[in-house]
């Protein structure tokens, strides 16, 4: 399927296309406009933290999150699903007054300071690569529809069920591939097995280093080792619907990289494996915890696709 996808490429170039939906398949990259197949691309080296630059269009199904705040704006990541959704951590949609203000043994407390700490609007671009370059391609969105895992316990110390989903209700108007591969925009194709180990790949503008709070103003790409639950254990007390995943150099997901997928490249496309949910400060030498993608697929698919206009 990537093999068709490229010769269209080489017919189309100079001309930035809109394919209607279903020409290009689910988890197909555009790199550099070449519509290269990820597969192959196992060279992400070194810095996320430890990785390097995104070619433009390597990673089309990455969004942008801006949350603003009172007092400033928080940043997160997300993953396309389709025209209308974007899969995200649900601790990005909370500003939370305090952190844990309460113990998640009052469950019974928590919607009404969900309903309070939630916040109004996010602002979502896709097709972003350099955040402060305005015309590299990008589209934004402020979105006001989200839904949120219903067992997600806000503001606690719990941090399962991390999950939401961001609604664009006019469309995205994806996939999109461009010429030079600036602006691409594609979905991610959902994991299809509950288990996945070996190599994975970690994107996001996040931290790029464990000793400055500076964030990536260039998409970042890490290579990482997708873990068995096992092997987290020695770490993180992790449960069935979260996985982990560590680089073997310091590759790590960090603040900032919340929401954005941990995927994995095949022939057949990329596929979500997990959504950034948290890990150790400052981000070094210890796994990172993911939620795990396939335990949610129920509550994705639920989500997805146009929605009733007068639903909130
Ligand atoms: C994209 O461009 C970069 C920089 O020129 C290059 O290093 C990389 O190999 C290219 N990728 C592909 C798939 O052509
Ligand atoms: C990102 O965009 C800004 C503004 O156009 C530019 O000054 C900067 O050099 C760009 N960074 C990279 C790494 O391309
Ligand atoms: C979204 O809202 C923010 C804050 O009001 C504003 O700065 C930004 O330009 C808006 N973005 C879009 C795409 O409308
Ligand atoms: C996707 O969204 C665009 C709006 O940006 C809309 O025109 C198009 O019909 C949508 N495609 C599908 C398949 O729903």
């Amino acid at each position: 399927m990537a093999m068709c996808v490229g010769l269209w490429a080489t017919f189309i170039s100079f001309l930035t296309f809109n394919f209607v939906n279903g020409e290009i398949s689910c988890g197909v990259n555009n790199e550099n406009g070449t519509n290269a197949n990820l597969a192959t691309k196992r060279d992400a080296g070194a810095f996320i933290i430890n990785g390097k630059d995104a070619q433009p269009g390597q990673v089309p199904w990455v969004a942008l999150l801006y949350i603003y705040l009172q007092n400033g704006r928080a940043m997160c990541g997300g993953a396309i699903v389709d025209n209308y959704t974007i899969v995200s951590a649900a601790h990005c949609f909370f500003s939370c007054p305090v952190p844990f203000p309460l113990p998640s043994l009052i469950p019974s407390l928590f919607p009404r300071i969900c309903k309070n700490a939630m916040v109004n609007t996010i602002e979502v671009c896709i097709g972003e690569r350099n955040r402060t370059d305005p015309n590299d391609g990008q589209t934004c969105f402020n979105a006001t529809k989200f839904h949120i895992e219903p067992r997600y316990l806000c503001c606690s110390d719990d941090n399962t069920n991390d999950i939401g989903i961001i609604k664009i209700p006019q469309g995205m108007n994806i996939p999109k591939f461009t010429s030079d591969g600036y602006g691409s925009t594609n979905r991610i194709c959902l994991p299809t097995e509950y288990d996945y180990t070996g190599p994975g790949l970690i994107s996001g503008w996040g931290r790029t280093s464990s000793t400055s709070q500076e964030t990536a103003t260039v998409l970042q790409i890490a290579n990482v080792d997708i873990l068995s639950n096992d092997e987290c254990k020695k770490d993180w007390d992790v449960t069935e619907s979260q996985v982990c995943a560590l680089g073997r150099n310091g590759e790590s997901s960090c603040n900032g990289d919340s929401g954005s997928a941990l995927f994995t490249a095949t022939e057949t496309g990329a596929k979500m494996i997990g959504i950034t949910s948290y890990g150790i400060v400052n981000c070094v030498s210890r796994p990172v915890v993911y939620t795990r993608a396939f335990s949610f697929l129920d509550f994705i698919n639920s989500h997805s696709g146009p929605e009733p206009q007068n639903t909130k």
